[in-house]
């Protein structure tokens, strides 16, 4: 089944992931829908509903538009806030889940992109990580992300489930905790100290978000579903390599605060993306230096770390 040139929902539009893949999506001549909670960003020139995707009224968006496709990246994405909020977890990302397939179901979508993540590997045993790597977890995060998936699974829609690796880039929420890149470049900037938990050695798949909302988008230009792919570099990066970058690309002076690891966090993880590359005929290819570059670029011209 082709799934290109058609009304695509994008929950979680409003987010970081979400902004940068509708752009891509209106590039590639899709009419686009965002549902979002939050007010709709005067940069985003969409349809757009501010609504809890989790609830009744998220059935009006069906019953006023043919909604085609969906991608559905509306979420709490933060491990530390699922460990310390698993009820809010469990509805932005469980129900909201459930509440997106089966209300898609319901209007007859063709397909359900995900945003899954390499959270639900846990400590993988082998690495880089393929897709055939058991599942486990380390926060309620990844039980309700592994859950959604299985859910997706379950419902009887074409789908794609993508397991990100950690994505970074402009536009990311400096203060949320899904972001370190974000975090360590808001301080550099304003010549802030920066604390890196643990010694620092552990490592991370860092993949630039335009690559990400690429994928996104080429999940609906292809006929691959019912599939579940990592989305990723297989390059690892550790937090001493990203906090060097940042000092040498920023001229950053002040040496890092090393303080205790965190409850939930991964300690090495790369994850394989042969998949993405064979069945997508698609190569990530911008490297940690080429983005942090263009974030330096985005902040001289914004003027303010956006
Ligand atoms: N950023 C990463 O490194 C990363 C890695 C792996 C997976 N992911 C996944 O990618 C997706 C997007 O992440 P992001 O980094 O853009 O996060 P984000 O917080 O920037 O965006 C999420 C958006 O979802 C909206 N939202 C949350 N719950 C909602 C609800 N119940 N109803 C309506 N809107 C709701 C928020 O308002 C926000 O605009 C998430 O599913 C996340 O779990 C992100």
């Amino acid at each position: 089944m082709n799934y290109d040139k058609k009304t695509v929902l994008v929950t979680g539009g409003a987010g970081f992931i979400g902004k940068h893949t509708v752009k891509s999506l209106v590039d590639n001549g899709f009419d686009v829908i965002v549902a979002d909670r939050k007010e709709q960003p005067s940069d985003l020139n969409c349809k757009y509903y501010q609504v809890d995707v989790a609830s009744d009224e998220f059935e009006n968006i069906f019953k006023e538009n043919l909604v085609d496709n969906i991608i559905h990246l509306a979420a709490l994405p933060s491990v530390a806030d699922s460990i310390a909020m698993p009820l809010v977890d469990c509805h932005d990302n469980y129900q909201a889940t459930v509440n997106v397939c089966t209300t898609a179901k319901k209007y007859g979508v063709k397909k359900i992109v995900f945003s899954s993540t390499a959270a639900v590997y846990a400590n993988p045993q082998y690495l880089p990580v393929d897709e055939k790597h058991p599942t486990s977890y380390l926060s309620p995060y990844a039980i309700t992300k592994n859950a959604s998936e299985n859910f997706i699974k379950y419902c009887g829609i074409d789908y794609i489930i993508f397991r990100y690796a950690n994505v970074y880039g402009v536009g990311q929420d400096a203060f949320g905790e899904a972001g370190v890149v974000a975090k360590f470049f808001d301080l550099m900037t304003q010549n802030k100290p920066v604390q890196i938990h643990g010694n620092g050695k552990q490592y991370r798949d860092f993949i630039y978000v335009s690559d990400v909302a690429k994928s996104n988008v080429l999940a609906l230009q292809t006929d691959v579903s019912n599939e579940i792919i990592n989305v990723s570099t297989n390059k690892k990066t550790s937090i001493n390599d990203l906090f060097e970058v940042l000092k040498e690309e920023l001229n950053y002076t002040i040496e890092p605060i090393y303080t205790e690891s965190r409850a939930g966090d991964i300690e090495k993880s790369i994850l394989n993306n042969g998949k993405l590359i064979s069945m997508f005929d698609f190569t990530p290819s911008i490297d940690i230096r080429t983005g942090i570059k263009t974030m330096i670029e985005n902040y001289k011209q914004q003027g303010a770390y956006a």
